[in-house]
């Protein structure tokens, strides 16, 4: 069964637990954060932030959601939720917390809940992201789950209460997971591969050529497993300009090249996905 209370959040001054009460979750010294309207909190002080309003914008959030609800990436996040059913599974406990670490506008955290629903423990799921534009889409469109706004240079949860924590395409700061996580816990780093989005690449820069990336060693976790997932996609003309404003290629792309990209009839290409599995090292 899944549970949705009570959210894993300390409080950023200074880390007691938050309880929520009264539309604000507060702490034992008496620091108080508003439960935003949409139910998300922002957890993120104002000298955590290195501009007004860090992480992706309203647009490319937008972008975002638009092209991930057709479904093009739903492999990966089957294959994000059968990593963390197969954990769970193979440790059963009581109750289990999972953290989505640059959760975005949270179409993963959602897919990867349901893909949770049938586990038998009490099974907590909640995201972060340092874009209030993003959380508070996420938010909005997944109330049973919670969000807060928050970098993942500094979690907001204790020391050792995490089983999983997840990072699709988002940054992490590995003192911060290694801190987080129980004993026994895991992180999965979900990374492009050498050909995801070649085709789109090589519509972007005159010399594109695949780029190897590698597992990245962290100090403090052990790299468990590398998954490889790749196929082909066919994306639709509406979905082209979604998909390339997702990507780092868009700010590369002049505005004569993003109009040539959004005007084709098809976009044809492969997306390949590597799911890295490290565990707290002994
Ligand atoms: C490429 S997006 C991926 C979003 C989501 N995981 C997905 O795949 O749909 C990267 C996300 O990381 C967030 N981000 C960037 N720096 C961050 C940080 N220091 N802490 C938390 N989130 C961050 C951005 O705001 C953005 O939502
Ligand atoms: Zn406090």
């Amino acid at each position: 069964m899944i549970e949705t209370n009570p959210p894993p959040w300390l409080c950023p001054v200074c880390a007691h637990p938050l309880i929520l009460g009264n539309g604000s979750f507060s702490c034992a010294s008496g620091h108080l954060f508003d439960l935003a309207r949409e139910g998300y909190v922002n957890l993120l002080l104002a000298n955590q932030k290195h501009s007004a309003n860090p992480g992706d914008d309203r647009m490319m959030s937008r972008c975002r959601r638009e092209f991930l609800e057709q479904g093009y990436y739903d492999a990966l996040a089957d294959l994000v939720g059968s990593c963390c059913r197969s954990h769970l599974t193979a440790n059963p406990a009581e109750s289990v917390q999972l953290l989505d670490i640059g959760c975005g506008e949270g179409y993963y955290t959602q897919h990867i809940y349901t893909c949770l629903t049938d586990t038998t423990t009490g099974t907590m799921l909640a995201g972060i992201d340092i874009s209030k534009e993003a959380i508070r889409m996420a938010a909005r469109r997944y109330p049973d789950l919670p969000f807060a706004v928050a970098s993942n240079s500094r979690l907001p949860v204790a020391d050792g209460s995490i089983d999983i924590i997840y990072a699709i395409f988002a940054p992490s700061y590995v003192p911060e997971i290694v801190r987080a996580l129980k004993p026994g816990g895991i992180f999965l780093n979900v990374r492009p591969e050498s050909r995801h989005l070649f085709a789109l690449r090589q519509l972007v820069y005159d010399d594109a050529h695949p780029h190897q990336s590698r597992a990245v060693l962290l100090d403090g976790l052990s790299h468990q497993q590398e998954t490889r997932l790749s196929y082909p996609i066919t994306v639709r003309q509406e979905d082209i300009s979604n998909l390339l404003a997702m990507t780092p290629y868009y700010w590369q792309a002049s505005r004569e090249k993003q109009q040539q990209i959004a005007d084709l009839a098809e976009l044809v290409t492969e997306v390949d996905f590597i799911v890295d599995r490290y565990a707290l090292a002994q």
